[in-house]
């Protein structure tokens, strides 16, 4: 099934203060991450967050896209905090277990409830059967799915957030085509692109591209 471009309305309104507030936070909380984080863990890179706040205003004011939220990869949640402010139903999942509770701590400290799952976005089913291997990826693949634990599937969410690695997107972008609902949105962020919004829609598509 193809995935079809989604135009994004890029407000430049003031930011709201609590939006303001978690912003400032996190980039306090980032920056003694990397000041202090162990060697071998660069996994992490965070993206514009106030461009990916701008999409997501977009999207939530698009009365055909639903409610129900996940970010691949949340990292410091920072992303799943802006999702939850916009109203949102949020979670996120991280692999990395000291982001898991970096998270957790930045998002309770806005009271926001945001819900991070430990474990990997990447089913099971399709990193064995794809043949996948943490060789070829900076995405980790040799971890079990966070999905049993959640009681949810891809297909459970209207809009997944992500920020693969350039190399990563057509993987993202197949395993989002292969188990997402039809009418659900993919929403990436890349450093050279910006912002992103794809719509899964019914019928016959290709089978390893984005648009
Ligand atoms: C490029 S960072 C993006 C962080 C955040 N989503 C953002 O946009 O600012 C990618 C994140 O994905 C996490 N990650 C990598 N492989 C993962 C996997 N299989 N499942 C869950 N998280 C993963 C990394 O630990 C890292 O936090």
């Amino acid at each position: 099934m193809p995935l079809v471009p989604l135009e994004l309305l890029l407000d430049a309104s003031p930011l709201p203060p609590k939006v303001t507030a978690l912003l400032a936070d996190a980039a306090v909380r980032i920056d003694a991450y990397f000041a202090n984080r162990a060697a071998g863990t660069d996994g992490f890179v965070p993206c514009d967050h106030e461009l990916v706040y701008r999409a997501l205003q977009s999207l939530r004011a698009d009365a055909s896209v639903g409610r129900r939220w996940c970010e691949w990869g949340s990292g410091f949640g920072v992303v799943a905090g802006l999702a939850a402010l916009l109203g949102f139903d949020a979670c996120g999942i991280e692999v990395d277990g000291t982001l898991v509770t970096a998270s957790r701590e930045l998002l309770a400290a806005h009271a926001l409830r945001v819900e991070i799952w430990p474990g990997s976005f990447v089913p099971d089913a399709y990193a064995a059967s794809e043949r996948l291997s943490d060789l070829e990826t900076r995405t980790v693949l040799s971890q079990g799915d966070a999905y049993g634990d959640m009681e949810r599937d891809i297909d459970d969410f209207d809009v997944i957030y992500a920020y693969p690695w350039p190399t990563e997107e057509e993987q993202y972008c197949d395993l989002f085509r292969r188990h997402a609902d039809v009418g659900s949105v993919l929403l990436t962020f890349s450093r050279t692109e910006g912002v992103r919004a794809y719509r899964k829609v019914a019928g016959p598509g290709r089978r390893h591209r984005c648009p």
